[in-house]
């Protein structure tokens, strides 16, 4: 089985009522249910957490190195752009790590432009909506199972 914690930072629960031009129409809660019908009876299994808060999504990335996750899958929102201490938690745990985004942010404002995950993460994905999570469990499996 391959455990894969999800993140969702701030702002992220309000998909579907936020900025829909930008993030589209689905719900967190949409996504969710999305990516666990996609792992239903197969060897990968789901956890999603999200919080609006640094400090427990730092929390949140300690804990999956001692919960039996083998990998990470986040969409830092904003923190992306500014949070050292967020890659230093990935950094910490050096669990493998994927880099999310429902939007392309190189193609938005110059400050989407740079992650600090990005130095931390084996790969990013982003651009393609809600179906950049669906991406992101094959590719995260694929990573880890190497089939
Ligand atoms: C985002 C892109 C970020 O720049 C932004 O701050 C978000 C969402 C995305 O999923 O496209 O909150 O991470």
């Amino acid at each position: 089985m391959t455990r894969i914690l999800i993140i969702n930072g701030p702002n992220l629960n309000l998909l579907g009522k936020r900025q829909p031009e930008v993030y589209g129409h689905t719900t967190l809660s949409d996504i969710e249910t999305m990516c666990q019908e996609k792992v239903a009876n197969s060897d990968v299994s789901l956890t999603f957490f999200q919080s609006n808060h640094e400090g427990a999504i730092i929390d949140t990335i300690h804990a999956a190195m001692e919960n039996g996750t083998d990998g990470i899958i986040i969409n830092a929102g904003a923190y992306t752009h500014t949070s050292v201490a967020i890659m230093d938690a990935v950094a910490s745990v050096s669990l493998p790590t994927i880099e999310l985004h429902l939007s392309n942010i190189h193609a938005r404002e110059e400050f989407r432009h740079t992650s600090y995950l990005a130095r931390v993460a084996v790969g990013q994905i982003c651009g393609f909506g809600a179906y950049g999570y669906i991406c992101a469990i094959d590719a995260l499996r694929h990573h880890v199972t190497k089939t």
